[in-house]
């Protein structure tokens, strides 16, 4: 049986109460009482009881964190962030995993609040997630939405200005002289997919071009899903001349179909993908994206989270922060109207 504070007032020749001030750094004791504390708890092995800890002092000094895809990085790296955060406060992360499912994310809403996270972000699978996220907000707990926004819900916000960043990419393959451009997306209940999607069409509407709904080829959330949606228009017979693929596993699920269909960027299909990860640079060509800042992401969700736990308790803010047009090869150089015709680019 694991030491108590009464074992380690006992040892320690002190009352319970001074032992319990002087474990968890509130209230007074002398120099020399928490000096004596301190040497009994390391002689005894004592481990603070968290949960008791935490009804003496109203904290668990916990935030809790819902990710849409435990396995994909842009969240690994964005509860990097969050965790660096959370840690200069003395905080530790609780992260739980919604797997895009609503009621994955809603069990995972309910398991971090049963163990009093003292605040909590989430990256919205749906905009249905409204439900289970207002009376979150409604009780007053501390509540960070990143990634995707989701109207509705008046609490801090954190993403990247997904619409902008999709429309610079779009925008470049234009200038590039395409005219035919496809996109490999997945759901557009997903906020961040759907701001891309609207990137998407307002750069082809800016520059005078129709958008054709059959060039919009929309998946699930996976790699293999990615791979599936990009052969639907890459096997098209008036196959596009470029592609912008919505987010990392879009864009390697297009990676893949283009070997596999024995096509290559940017010689058959110029590709931009949202999104820059560790492999990006390896394939060959290296691929032209769209870069997040996912660690800032991360980071400013979790110092919003704090704030909030501190008694901030000014207007919700809406916080974009820019991405970034990488340009690498393969979306190619500029492309005369001649060769793109030659490619089938037809609008
Ligand atoms: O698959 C990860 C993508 O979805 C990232 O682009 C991130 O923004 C998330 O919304």
């Amino acid at each position: 049986m694991s030491a108590t504070i009464k074992d380690v007032a006992r040892e320690a020749g002190v009352s319970q109460a001074t032992a319990a001030r002087a474990l968890a750094g509130y209230g007074y004791a002398s120099e020399r009482a928490r000096k004596r504390v301190l040497a009994a708890a390391e002689r005894l092995g004592y481990r603070p009881h968290a949960v008791a800890r935490a009804l003496v002092s109203g904290s668990t000094r916990t935030l809790g964190l819902v990710v849409g895809d435990i396995e994909n990085p842009f969240f690994a790296l964005a509860a990097r962030g969050m965790a660096d955060a959370a840690g200069e406060k003395d905080y530790t992360l609780l992260l739980a995993n919604s797997d895009e499912d609503l009621e994955e994310e809603r069990l995972a809403v309910e398991a971090l609040l049963a163990r009093r996270v003292d605040g909590l972000a989430v990256a919205p699978t749906s905009p249905e997630s409204l439900a289970h996220l207002s009376p979150v907000a409604a009780d007053g707990t501390p509540l960070v939405v990143l990634d995707r926004p989701l109207r509705g819900l008046r609490v801090d916000t954190v993403t990247a200005d997904n619409a902008g960043g999709a429309a610079a990419a779009v925008r470049h393959l234009i200038a590039l002289g395409h005219r035919c451009i496809g996109v490999v997306s997945d759901s557009p209940e997903i906020g961040s997919t759907a701001e891309r999607l609207r990137g998407y069409r307002s750069a082809l509407r800016e520059a005078g071009l129709t958008v054709n709904p059959h060039l919009v080829s929309v998946g699930g959330p996976s790699a293999d899903e990615g791979y599936r949606t990009a052969r639907a228009l890459l096997e098209r017979p008036d196959r596009p001349t470029a592609l912008f693929t919505a987010n990392n596993f879009m864009t390697l699920g297009t990676v893949r179909a283009l070997r596999d269909l024995g096509l290559r960027a940017p010689g058959d299909v110029a590709l931009i993908g949202f999104d820059d990860t560790d492999w990006t640079t390896i394939v060959d060509p290296p691929l032209t994206v769209v870069a997040q800042p996912v660690y800032e992401i991360g980071r400013t969700a979790g110092e919003r989270l704090l704030a909030r736990c501190a008694g901030d308790a000014g207007a919700a803010r809406r916080i974009r922060l820019e991405t970034r047009l990488i340009v690498r090869a393969s979306c190619g150089e500029q492309t005369t109207r001649s060769d793109l015709a030659n490619l089938g680019g037809a609008s």
